[in-house]
Formats: structure tokens, sequence, C-alpha cells
């Protein structure tokens, strides 16, 4: 495999255990908040995060090449607001979407198809991922201050189950 591939794929490792780490602070600030079932969702979302860390861990190991694991940054832990928790969901999503988009890019440059072939899974996941953080966005504006609309929506949020990635290597 190519170095440049090599490195942004060590690179996204890194980057999916700091969405993990980042999710874990959603759910910390909503279970301060009372609002369990969104934190389940998020200590849930954390758990898919560590699950696309290991599937680019292993991708880089069954190719026979060595990662580092970096230092994680520190998330933030203080939000204005509920939806300004939900906002910043969706715009780290983004980010990540263009994460990936660009090794992808990198890949096809030097004919990687197998680094191709692994990332479409990716690719139709950051869509997922985009339209969840999105859907959450739309509701929360839907209720707006009501506190009733927010009970009902943590209520629905706390049925969210931990489901393994649909990709195995
Ligand atoms: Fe690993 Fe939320 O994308």
């Amino acid at each position: 495999m190519d170095k440049k591939v090599i490195a942004l794929l060590n690179q996204q490792v890194n980057k999916e255990f700091f969405s993990a780490y980042l999710y874990l602070s959603f759910a910390n600030y909503f279970e301060n908040r009372g609002l369990s079932g969104f934190a389940n969702w998020y200590l849930i979302q954390a758990q898919e995060e560590r699950d696309h860390a290991m599937l680019f861990v292993k991708f880089l190991q069954n190719n026979d090449e060595s990662l580092i694991y970096e230092a994680i940054e520190k998330p933030a832990s203080t939000w204005e607001n509920e939806m300004e928790v939900l906002k910043a969901g969706l715009a780290h999503e983004k980010f990540i979407t263009d994460s990936i988009n660009k090794i992808y890019a990198t890949a096809l440059d030097l004919k990687d198809f197998r680094t191709t072939q692994f990332l479409d899974w990716f690719i139709k996941e950051q869509g997922e991922e985009e339209t969840n953080a999105n859907e959450l966005i739309q509701q929360a504006e839907l209720i707006g201050k009501s506190g009733n609309g927010l009970y009902m929506l943590d209520q629905k949020l706390a049925l969210r189950v931990y489901a393994a990635p649909s990709l195995v290597l």
C-alpha cells in the first residue's frame, strides 16, 4: 500500500476514536440534564465509532501494515443548550465524511482499489450518519421549547439498541 494511503487510514483510526470520545461527552451532557434517552442514543453512537475505528485497524492489519495509536484530543464538554449539541454532532459527521472522501480520492488516484472497496461501506455509512444527525435536529426543532415533546423524544431515543456493524473483515 502507498504510504500516503496508510497515513490517512492511520489518522482515520484516531478520528473514529475521537468521535467515540466526543459522543461520550455528549452522553455525559445529556445524562447530567436528566435526559437519559439522549444519553443512551449517544452511548450507542460511541460504541459504533469504536467499531469504525477497529475496522480501520483490522484493515491495516489484514494488509500487513503497521499502525500507531496517537493521542486522542480532548472533546468539548460544554454547550449552550441541547440543540447546540445536536448541531455539533451533524457538523462532526460532515467533517468525518470529508475525511473519508479524501482517503477515497487519494486511493483512487493511486489505483488502490482494495482500499476504495473497503471504504465503500463507510461512504454509505456516512450518508446514514448525517441523516440520523439531521433527523435529530429536525425533531428537536419541531418540539421547540415544549417540555412534553422533549420528554417524548427522550423516551424514543431510550429505545435505541446497539447493533454490530454489517461490515465484517
Ligand atoms: Fe464513524 Fe459517525 O462516523
